[in-house]
């Protein structure tokens, strides 16, 4: 661990200066090696991202975390040059400040070049409830509290979802049978899920949710990864 900075609310410490750890769970927030690589690799490409982008495509997401993962769908909408706007909501329980985030995607200056208007409406959107933020090409919103309760209570289907909690081991909650089951049942007919994670047990809760699961090649040093599609 670099110097051990504290951030104040998440509880962010910064490996070599430039990664942000997570103090709660013991986990980084993305990869060490590629995390904008990663992303594209998994829950892009492990979702059929960018072809199935259309007007109106909704993605989901369980963490937010940096907003890494919703930057380079932005850079992969806005180069696909199609016509109209996605949405996409996000669900968050522990929301970083926006100086951790812009920390954060300095390491990344592709995402970082795009960030700026994410950045600049992250602190001043209302802290209660749900974050909204309009981009060119996006409609987001970041659901704030515990995905135990906010995921049930939600109204909208994604017709794909980035499952990026932290490791399924440092973070059980997020990845049990029962937000699975939610996911499934927040998935519109022909939508998918992609995730890092080859969890058995993940994998398990994910078919019994109603998907068909294939195990796919991972980023990197990862043999694996998880996706599916709804039946
Ligand atoms: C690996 S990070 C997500 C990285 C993120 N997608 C990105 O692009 O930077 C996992 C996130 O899940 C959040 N989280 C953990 N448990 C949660 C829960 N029970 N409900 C909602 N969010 C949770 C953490 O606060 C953290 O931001």
């Amino acid at each position: 661990m670099g110097s051990g900075e504290q951030g104040a609310d998440a509880g962010v410490a910064w490996k070599d200066g430039v990664i942000p750890v997570s103090t709660r769970f013991d986990d980084p927030y993305f990869s060490l090696a590629d995390g904008l690589a990663e992303t594209r690799h998994v829950f892009l490409a492990g979702n059929g991202l960018p072809d199935r982008l259309a007007d109106g495509f909704h993605v989901a997401e369980l963490g937010f975390g940096t907003g890494l993962n919703l930057l380079a769908l932005l850079i992969a909408w806005t180069q696909t040059g199609r016509r109209g706007g996605l949405r996409y909501t996000s669900f968050e329980a522990y929301p970083l400040p926006a100086t951790d985030i812009a920390r954060a995607l300095r390491h990344f200056p592709e995402a970082h070049a795009v960030a700026g208007p994410f950045l600049s409406q992250w602190d001043n959107a209302p802290a209660g409830g749900v974050k909204r933020i309009a981009l060119a090409g996006i409609e987001a919103q970041v659901i704030l509290g515990d995905a135990r309760d906010t995921l049930p209570a939600w109204q909208g289907r994604a017709d794909a979802w980035f499952l990026d909690g932290f490791s399924p081991a440092k973070n059980p909650e997020l990845w049990s049978p029962e937000i699975m089951a939610e996911v499934g049942r927040h998935t519109a007919a022909g939508g998918s899920f992609a995730t890092y994670t080859a969890a058995g047990h993940v994998r398990r809760s994910l078919e019994a949710a109603g998907f068909a699961v294939t195990r796919q090649a991972g980023h990197g040093r990862k043999r694996h990864m998880t996706t599916g599609t709804k039946v």
